[in-house]
């Protein structure tokens, strides 16, 4: 467990290096979400947990993008009890709690987690009600731009991921045609990162993020 932790911990750096440290300072006009922060998190952490489990079932995947696909998972394993206690659901927590001794080389077990971790999305879904749904020719605009600006040259042409790397940058337009629509929104929203002087939290407002999941799921990337 403690390795669980450490796993999570030097991801979550490596996550807040390489996305975007230094969006926040060049994106003046970003407001913080704060009250809905943890059930989004929990939400979305639930959906990637199950998007990366899905990704496992690959047997195209690479060794080194499995490795990293299997850290991230134990590290979400290691978080998401104390996000659901957190979040009040002391049931969900412990029965979550569980799973984090058992390795998932077994596909019986990993049917059973599946179908664990999908009860849980039931009860703390993603909220998109509290996304503001409206996106107007500038929001999509400034989403293109936001794109081009910070996100282009990690992501783009960089199809399914280098194989060699454990978490490599994959291409985000692929990314959302490869998932269900709520699950790559989880991404987006854990995926992008301030820096230190929010706690590495997702510093886009409602109306970009949605702008730029919109972007991902409908438009292309640029020649
Ligand atoms: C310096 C390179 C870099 C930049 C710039 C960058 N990313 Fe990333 N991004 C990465 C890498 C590498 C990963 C894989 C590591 C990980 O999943 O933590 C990643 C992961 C992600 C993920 C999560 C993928 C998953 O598998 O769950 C999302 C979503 C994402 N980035 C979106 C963005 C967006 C949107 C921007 C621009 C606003 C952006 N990134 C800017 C390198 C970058």
């Amino acid at each position: 467990m403690a390795q669980t932790r450490h796993i999570f911990g030097d991801l979550k750096e490596r996550a807040a290096v390489f996305c975007i440290a230094a969006l926040l300072c060049v994106l003046p006009t970003a407001e913080l979400r704060a009250a809905d922060d943890g059930q989004r998190l929990l939400a979305s952490e639930l959906l990637i947990a199950q998007g990366d489990l899905a990704r496992l079932a690959d047997p195209t995947l690479s060794t080194a993008n499995r490795r990293g696909l299997q850290a991230r998972l134990a590290g979400s394993m290691g978080v998401l009890p104390w996000m659901l206690r957190k979040a009040g659901d002391v049931e969900g927590a412990s029965e979550l709690s569980g799973w984090l001794e058992i390795p998932l080389t077994d596909a019986k077990a990993e049917h059973a987690l599946v179908a664990l971790l999908s009860k849980l999305t039931e009860r703390h879904g993603l909220d998109t009600v509290g996304l503001d749904l409206k996106r107007t020719a500038a929001t999509a605009r400034e989403a293109r731009a936001i794109h081009e600006t910070y996100c282009a040259g990690c992501h783009d042409q960089a199809e399914n991921g280098d194989p060699d790397l454990e978490l490599p940058a994959r291409d985000l337009f692929l990314m959302a045609r490869q998932e269900a629509d709520v699950t790559f929104l989880g991404r987006l929203i854990t995926g992008i990162k301030g820096d230190e002087t929010i706690g590495f939290r997702n510093p886009l407002t409602d109306s970009q993020l949605y702008a730029l999941w919109m972007l991902y799921l409908h438009e292309s990337p640029m020649d």
